[in-house]
């Protein structure tokens, strides 16, 4: 049967298609709609995408798999913050904080509820693919809780036959973590924390306290607690931070008047009482405003580069760290000793907190769903409603790439019509090799888009680790990110072993390891300052011309690792089509693209 899985009017808004089980397409909306994260929207080009590529209109789609139940969703929300709004209302009173307080949290539940009541939703479904001139007779739409699909993204996607699965995210309509166990081709529902116990709500709030982006910025923190490995040892935040985020008998609890309930005098992620907590240990420690990030590149450093900051964010991750692995550990004892585990929901993007998983006896085996955050939900969604009919899903998911792809004479085309002069490549791998090895900085656009948040060879930017100075002539010329963040390697899947530590297979860069001490000279832009990465092993098989190119450029340079960043503009959605790829291509520092076998140079300034 042909299944349509889609999560929309949140973040990541995606669309799949499976057939008989098998992943046909799969594309996130932002890579059309060119807005990051693409928030609040149906995701109607990415349907009409899936629909396009597998020669269907929607009379043919047997089910359509929605990443929400808005059957149960509405009013089990609105009742357990009512509840909570009660209990931590005369607290919140004593505050005399300014306009933002927890009525606010109780003001955007209201909103969510009539957002998502039943059969608004299902309209809203119809009217976004009816407003995109998406035809045919409108197949039934099944609604699925949002956990469950995280659970069916990555399960399925992994390779094993039995694991432990952990889904964290923000929230799910009323839950926050779920512990299954998928087995015999079934998951099935353990245990459930219900909000305002949100992990995602825990790096949320901090994350805004440095001045981040809250569920955007997430892995600035992350990186910024790498910073911090150098004062690990006795770093006192682990267990400061304790009442906001504690393991107890039932599993762990985040205390809501820090996040939710309370005065909101900074901004709406965090209560003063978080500011006080820390505060009453660092006077200094005072909430950074985003307008110091944002304008880090003329003005001062930002305070958050103070090393009391970067000790305090080491502490929020390792606080994190330790409470889900204590999780995950119990909750592996507890339901059958399972030595594989599983992880999905926009937590699973911490790829330290991933890292950290694997490197316990604990585990044998980790497997993150590449698409953690809810992109992922949809395919979860298609999964579970396949699945559920009969269909056997098609499994290990071996690469990312379900997106849009161009041919050669499309591209010949697209590059007369804009009178740009692109030469063909009679071997594209081999032309490309030899310009990395020179040290030019690559855009290289090939094959279907990947989905998920990373670049993994298909619309990804490429530069040789041995460029000298290779971090910062990627920020001035394209990236503009910040100098203490490292960039991610691409490695030949053969060679992994020899330059990480315990690292055999990594296909989506979900997952840090330690680099070899041997090797951190030839990976100096990849490592992190506490001796991590975040490898991409590229195998012949899943990415054949990926490899053929890494290939060609060990031939040459005796590394079989190149620097791989996104190929778009900061803050920008990956590029999709050639016309953005050559937007990005001529309005930055990037020396050549090769896009199908296709290559275009910048010619040289005098
Ligand atoms: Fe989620």
């Amino acid at each position: 049967m042909n299944v349509l899985g889609i999560f929309g009017f949140g973040m990541n808004p995606a669309a799949c298609l499976l057939r008989d089980g098998e992943l046909v397409a799969f594309c996130e909306e932002e890579r059309f709609s060119r807005v990051k994260t693409s928030p609040d929207q149906f995701p109607g080009r990415a349907v009409q995408f899936c629909l396009s590529h597998a020669e269907l209109d929607l009379g043919d789609v047997d089910r359509i798999a929605f990443a929400w139940d808005t059957h149960k969703y509405p009013f089990l929300m609105l009742k357990k913050l009512a509840g909570q709004y009660a209990r931590h209302r005369s607290r919140a009173q004593s505050g005399g904080g300014r306009s933002l307080n927890h009525s606010s949290t109780l003001s955007s539940a209201l909103l969510n509820v009539l957002k998502y009541t039943p059969g608004r939703l299902e309209r809203e479904i119809q009217l976004g693919l009816r407003e995109r001139g998406i035809k045919g007779a409108m197949p039934k739409i099944e609604f699925v809780p949002h956990h469950l699909c995280h659970a069916y993204s990555t399960f399925f996607a992994s390779p094993f036959d039995e694991a432990l699965i952990l889904t964290l995210d923000g929230s799910g309509e009323d839950i926050c973590t779920q512990i299954a166990v998928g087995r015999a081709g079934k998951v099935e529902i353990m245990e459930s924390t219900p909000i305002p116990h949100s992990l995602g709500w825990y790096y949320a709030a901090f994350t805004a306290y440095f001045g981040f982006l809250p569920y955007r910025h997430e892995g600035k923190l992350m990186g910024l607690a790498g910073l911090g490995h150098a004062r690990a040892d006795g770093n006192p935040w682990v267990e400061r931070l304790e009442p906001v985020l504690t393991l107890d008998d039932s599993g762990y609890r985040v205390d809501p008047t820090f996040t939710r309930f309370g005065v909101h005098s900074h901004a709406e992620r965090f209560t003063d009482k978080l500011v006080k907590l820390i505060t009453s240990h660092d006077p200094k420690l005072t909430p950074v405003s985003a307008l110091e990030d944002s304008q880090n590149a003329e003005g001062p450093p930002p305070r958050y580069l103070d090393p009391a900051y970067v000790d305090l964010a080491w502490g929020v991750q390792a606080r994190l760290e330790h409470v889900v692995r204590e999780l995950a550990k119990r909750a592996a004892h507890k339901h059958g000793g399972h030595r594989n585990l599983c992880i999905a929901g926009g937590v699973g993007l911490n790829c330290k907190l991933n890292g950290a998983l694997l490197s316990t006896d604990e585990f044998d085996g980790v497997f993150v769903q590449p698409a953690s955050n809810d992109a992922g939900s949809a395919l979860g969604a298609a999964m579970a409603v396949a699945e559920a009919a009969g269909d056997k899903i098609q499994r290990p998911l071996e690469h990312v790439n379900y997106g849009p792809e161009f041919g050669n004479a499309e591209l010949r085309d697209f590059f007369q019509h804009c009178k740009v002069p692109a030469y063909e490549s009679s071997d594209i791998t081999t032309s490309v090799a030899e310009e990395l090895a020179r040290g030019k900085l690559v855009g290289w656009f090939q094959g279907r888009a990947e989905f998920g948040p990373r670049a993994l060879g298909s619309r990804s930017i490429l530069a040789s680790p041995y460029l000298e100075n290779v971090s910062d002539r990627l920020n001035l010329a394209v990236k503009g990110r910040e100098p203490w963040r490292p960039f991610c390697p691409s490695i030949l899947a053969e060679d992994a072993p020899d330059y990480f530590e315990g690292c055999t297979k990594a296909p989506f860069m979900t997952t840090a390891f330690q680099v070899k001490e041997e090797k951190r000279k030839d990976l100096a832009a990849a490592t992190h300052v506490d001796g991590s990465a975040r490898p991409q092993t590229v195998s012949e098989s899943a990415t054949p011309l990926f490899h053929q190119l890494l290939c060609e450029f060990r031939d040459r340079t005796g590394l079989p690792a190149l620097i791989n960043t996104s190929f778009n503009f900061a803050g920008e959605p990956i590029v999709s089509s050639p016309r953005d790829a050559l937007r990005v291509f001529y309005s930055t520092g990037l020396d050549v693209l090769a896009i199908g076998d296709f290559i275009l140079r910048k010619p040289p300034l005098d």
